[in-house]
């Protein structure tokens, strides 16, 4: 095991994604096995969630594990003006390994430090998912047969998205990746991550709008504008109907292009889009399931 903790996916090697994929593709085959037997984890979600809190519960359910936690910060006793840290270190003697989501950028890496048990971050605000990038990941590389030579678009808020900021980091380990970036000019990608694209000599676009240039899409990445993002309600107003992806848009684009999306979804992605061969946002939420599987496994050791 190189890492105690996963924070950030760039805390992971190329080598240590494979191996978490590599995995994830093993629980696919066989989900069900006793590995977590005797071990308590904990799911602290400060911020709501529906695909990462249950399927990191239903991925220990499976492995014969138990967990403890709570679904937001109301029903603990940060309601009563607990720190972040004494909440971690008070849980940390409860459990075997700390999964967190908090709406503040920096709060896992900060949890890692005073954590004596394993801390892995389910989303901390705008900054990191990094359990959803090793799940796109497995799903990019089971439709593509590649995590190479690929032209990835992500459309939507591309500024308070962190599923887009872990993904992109993550694309940049792999061969020749293309990065268009399609979004409303209020939620473009921020200038850190072009700078990181730039310092590694990657090609990355920014665009509008994306209809001219579908065909040449191998992946588009939907997302949500996020309105508990916004502090002026007006800004989200203004966005939150950039993109409505629907069926007859796939029309020119490649057989083999997927249609990926973190989910929630709000209106981004019609409802004529769910039964096209193209979608595959709902398996890529199954295929949480198995990641975290590989993900819990691996960071415990019990897994090579
Ligand atoms: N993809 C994702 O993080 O979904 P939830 O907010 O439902 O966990």
């Amino acid at each position: 095991m190189e890492n105690k903790n996963l924070v950030s996916i760039t805390d992971y090697s190329k080598k240590e994604i494979f191996e978490i994929l590599d995995l994830a593709a093993e629980f696919e085959k066989n989900p069900n096995q006793d590995l977590l037997k005797n071990k308590v984890i904990a799911t602290l979600f400060f911020e709501p969630s529906t695909r990462t809190r249950l399927s990191f519960e239903s991925a220990i359910c499976r492995l014969g594990g138990k967990y403890i936690g709570f679904t937001e910060a109301a029903s603990s006793s940060v309601a009563k003006g607990e720190s972040l840290k004494d909440t971690i270190m008070t849980v940390a003697n409860y459990s075997d390994m700390i999964i967190m989501r908090h709406p503040i950028e920096g709060s896992a890496r900060w949890a890692s430090e005073v954590s004596r048990v394993p801390i892995v971050n389910a989303g901390d605000g705008a900054n990191q998912h990094p359990t959803q990038t090793l799940l796109d990941l497995y799903s990019i590389r089971k439709t593509q047969g590649t995590l190479d030579n690929l032209n990835i678009f992500f459309v939507g808020d591309l500024k308070y998205g962190r599923t887009v900021h872990s993904l992109l980091q993550a694309m940049s380990m792999f061969e020749n990746t293309t990065y268009n970036f399609i979004s409303p000019e209020e939620l473009r990608i921020p200038d850190e991550y072009k700078l990181f694209l730039d310092k590694k000599g990657l090609k990355y676009y920014e665009h509008r709008d994306f209809s001219d240039i579908i065909a040449h899409a191998d992946i588009i990445y939907m997302t949500r504008i996020q309105r508990e993002r916004f502090s002026d309600p007006m800004e989200y107003e203004k966005t939150k109907n950039s993109y409505v992806l629907k069926r007859d848009m796939l029309a020119s684009t490649k057989s083999n292009m997927r249609v990926l999306h973190p989910l929630p979804r709000v209106n981004e992605i019609h409802t004529n889009v769910d039964e096209n061969e193209k979608a595959y946002y709902f398996t890529q939420a199954l295929n949480g399931v198995y990641t975290r599987q590989a993900i819990i496994t691996h960071i415990l050791g019990l897994k090579k």
